[in-house]
């Protein structure tokens, strides 16, 4: 049987970056100790007002159909709380409510270009991108980041073309965590007027940014833009699907249109708990904000002394890019071989650790790797073939591992990838505030040629 062209679109480079991530959402599936961390998904609780207002919605019977473009008071709340951001003037009717950011994106990507058309971002970018710009036809052209991982924003003029229909990018950037800054913005806005562009500012990342707040031309140039949100990440709420666009009044009609088609209205329960959420954006703001602030800075002290990784601390977000170019491997590779060089089968442990300082294999304490909380456990066999990255890549597993280990009983493991380039990304978002000496998956050969590191704080006891 024969398929769409759109199979092909979809499908893309992007499945390819995502591959370690699934190998790890396999293993996970098969019982190993793994933790994700390629995605962005805070491990922190959806704030229980929230919560509450869902549950009284549903028993009320909030259960039906509702208009396409979100309910009235949720659009209206989306307005107000995008107008305090911004400074932009909107109302309900510049606003569409959709299944978060990504939906966001997608409906905005058919609305704005078709095939033939061009549409540029910079890199490094979020991996959907390539698929949710070029499902509509049109093509992703891709401007190069400078050294600093900033968006060569001098490159881009020559990126841009007669086919150009739109700029994308994130402020905070999946996965650089760079803020783009008014310089940078007044380059773009020119651009825009110049060859009459929109610019699709994809915020999913602004409430982690300081006060909760981004650079942006929204205000500045209202007829052009068009900004992505939703209360994923701001509110640890990515299952909820929750997001928006904001745009001209034009541009939302069109966007109402295609929501009718896609969703025909999403749930009412939760739109009313996203109004919920819209309520306390503040504190969740601050609440995540100081989660990611305490973890890069552990998973960064956690990895400073290996030689070949250097961490890039982001602006705002919840990543961090570590680079590897180094270890002479691609992002992809790294992460490849960082999965398959440690042992996370169950650990069978005896007893628990103590505090432990220093990266020795800790006592083997008695549970099994589901049921164990503490992070120890007999060591595995020795690698035969360890090679000299091999500490590098135990050492960056243990340290996103402790940036991300939460309160149950996981041990964790990382899987982040890039689909180009030398770096790579891990959520710290997701990780717990303590680090923790994780001695159970390091072999004594490995550990034996490691350095005695003393840690920040450990989460063993
Ligand atoms: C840059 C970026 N945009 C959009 C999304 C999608 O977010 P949402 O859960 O709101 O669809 C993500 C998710 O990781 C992201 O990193």
């Amino acid at each position: 049987m024969k398929f769409s062209a759109l199979v092909d679109r979809v499908r893309g480079e992007g499945a390819a970056a995502w591959r370690t991530h699934y190998q790890a959402v396999a293993a996970h599936e098969r019982g190993e100790d793994v933790i994700i961390l390629s995605v962005g998904d805070p491990d922190l609780e959806t704030p229980a007002p929230v919560i509450e207002r869902a549950i009284s919605q549903l028993r009320a019977g909030d259960t039906h159909y509702l208009p396409a473009a979100g309910r009235a008071r949720l659009r209206e709340a989306i307005a107000r709380s995008h107008a305090r951001r911004s400074g932009q003037a909107v109302s309900a009717e510049n606003v569409v409510y959709l299944a978060g950011a990504q939906n966001a994106l997608f409906v905005s990507s058919l609305c704005l270009a078709g095939p033939g058309d061009e549409v540029v971002t910079f890199e490094p970018l979020y991996p959907t991108y390539p698929a949710t710009i070029e499902v509509s036809g049109a093509r992703l052209v891709r401007v190069p980041a400078t050294a600093a991982c900033r968006p060569d924003v001098a490159a881009l003029a020559a990126r841009i073309g007669p086919r150009t229909r739109a700029i994308l990018w994130a402020s905070p950037n999946n996965p650089s965590g760079v803020v783009l800054n008014e310089q940078e913005l007044e380059v773009i806005a020119e651009l825009a007027r110049r060859h009459d562009l929109w610019l699709i500012a994809d915020e999913v990342y602004a409430g982690l940014a300081p006060e909760g707040r981004v650079p942006g031309l929204a205000a500045r140039l209202p007829d052009r833009v068009v900004t992505l949100g939703s209360l994923s990440k701001s509110h640890a709420m990515t299952g909820w699907r929750a997001g928006w666009l904001v745009g001209p009044r034009e541009l939302a009609l069109h966007a109402e249109h295609v929501a009718m088609c896609m969703l025909f209205g999403l749930p009412g329960f939760i739109q009313e708990a996203a109004i919920s959420a819209l309520d306390l954006a503040g504190e969740a703001e601050a609440r995540i904000r100081s989660y990611c602030t305490a973890r890069q800075a552990r998973f960064a002290a956690g990895i400073a002394g290996i030689d070949c990784l250097r961490p890039l601390p982001p602006e705002a977000g919840m990543f961090m890019l570590i680079d590897v170019s180094a270890t002479g491997l691609s992002g992809a590779e790294f992460v490849q071989r960082l999965l398959a060089s440690q042992p996370r089968a169950a650990c069978g442990c005896a007893s628990p650790p103590t505090r432990a300082r220093s990266i020795a294999p800790a006592p083997a304490c008695g549970s099994s790797a589901s049921s164990c909380r503490k992070r120890c456990g007999p060591p595995p066999a020795p690698e035969p073939s360890a090679r000299p990255q091999a500490a590098a890549y135990s050492r960056a597993a243990r340290a996103a591992a402790a940036a991300r280990r939460t309160r149950g009983a996981r041990q964790a493991f990382f899987a982040g990838s890039l689909p180009s380039g030398v770096s790579l990304s891990i959520a710290v978002g997701s990780a717990c505030d303590s680090f923790c000496a994780r001695s159970c998956v390091f072999s004594p050969a490995l550990a034996a040629s490691w350095p005695s590191v003393p840690l920040p704080n450990t989460c063993c006891s």
